[in-house]
């Protein structure tokens, strides 16, 4: 979950999907990314996201969406970016019948050293993605590996 859902959701829904295939475990994964708003819906994901993840041989994919009241009742965890859409996740959750866990990417960074957010790359240069592809990269994994030791 992101702002524009073209960005940093993206890579980690592309990055999560290429560890559970590469785990053998997609088949117990339901995995999907959206936005909190709606610019850029119906875009596949940035070229500058694509570019970064492509490097490390992620492909992303999908189309841009806006997050929905059902979503944080389908999945069993929403996982924010930053911190101001985990706010806007909560307020959502707020009198929806919302049963998803709700938290941040980087709870689960080993190196976040008190940062809270995947820094938003989008008005950067390259680096800002690559940088990015980092974060939500090494987040994943150890988000999967709790995952997986609590199956
Ligand atoms: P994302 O990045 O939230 O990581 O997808 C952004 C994409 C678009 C905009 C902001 C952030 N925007 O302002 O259009």
């Amino acid at each position: 979950m992101c702002l524009g859902n073209i960005c940093r959701s993206p890579l980690a829904e592309g990055v999560f999907r290429h560890l559970v295939q590469e785990a053998g475990v997609a088949a117990d994964f339901e995995i999907d990314s959206a936005g909190t708003g709606d610019w850029h819906v119906g875009e596949p994901p940035d070229p500058r996201a694509a570019a970064a993840a492509l490097s490390h041989g992620v492909v992303l994919s999908g189309r841009a969406r806006v997050v929905t009241n059902g979503d944080l009742r389908r999945f069993d965890q929403v996982i924010a970016m930053d911190r101001d859409n985990l706010e806007v996740l909560r307020e959502m959750a707020r009198g929806h019948g919302a049963t998803a866990r709700l938290g941040l990417l980087r709870e689960h960074d080993p190196l976040a050293n008190g940062q809270d957010d995947v820094p938003d790359p989008y008005y950067g240069g390259p680096s800002g993605f690559e940088d990015a592809y980092r974060i939500v990269s090494r987040s994943c994994s150890v988000l999967l590996a709790g995952l997986r030791s609590t199956e």
